[in-house]
């Protein structure tokens, strides 16, 4: 029987086969929570991690991780929240990298939501961190009980899981004029 259409469209024989393919790749999926491969396929050598409820502690890490370039370092700005947080053990692996901690405390000296878990982790891990290079800027207000309680945790505790402090810790007081 002749085409109805009377025409030489395409037949069925001549169509490209056609499949589904998911939104986005595998390797999107895990550079999203593996900020470590990031770094290694972008050639970042600085990740500044926020603990931020307000969006302070994330306006300063965006800032610190530019402020990189004057260093020779490439930054990024990493969400704990959104990272396994035990690829610290590999920065070891990035020559002269250094993660950066931007942390704000809250309430009665607790976390903000996005580094509970960060928190936790650092608290009940027995991980050892000899290699990764740190540093700590925290972010409080001096009218609070548990002034700036959260990072001076962090600050300490990184070291005694064997990281190196690079630089003394910044405290930072909202209240300050
Ligand atoms: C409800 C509330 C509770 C806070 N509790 C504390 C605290 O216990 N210790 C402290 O040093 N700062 C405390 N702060 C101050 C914040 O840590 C500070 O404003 C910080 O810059 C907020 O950072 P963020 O905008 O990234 O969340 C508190 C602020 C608010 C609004």
């Amino acid at each position: 029987m002749e085409n109805p259409e009377g025409d030489k469209k395409s037949s069925s024989s001549e169509k490209k086969p056609y499949t589904i393919q998911p939104s986005s790749s595998s390797i999107e999926q895990t550079s999203n929570s593996s900020f470590i491969k990031k770094l290694k396929l972008t050639g970042r050598s600085l990740v500044v991690f926020y603990g931020s409820q307000t969006g302070t502690a994330e306006e300063f890490a965006g800032r610190l991780a530019k402020e990189g370039a004057r260093y020779k370092m490439k930054g990024m700005v990493a969400d704990p929240k959104e990272c396994d947080m035990a690829d610290l053990v590999e920065m070891k692996e990035i020559q002269k990298s250094l993660a950066i901690f931007c942390i704000a405390t809250y309430g009665e000296g607790n976390p903000t939501d996005n580094a509970m878990d960060f928190y936790d982790w650092l608290q009940n891990g027995n991980v050892d961190l000899k290699g990764l290079n740190y540093a700590v800027f925290g972010l409080g207000n001096k009218t609070y009980e548990n002034y700036n309680r959260i990072s001076i945790y962090v600050d300490k505790r990184l070291e005694e899981l064997g990281a190196t402090r690079v630089h003394e810790i910044g405290i930072g007081d909202d209240d300050a004029k």
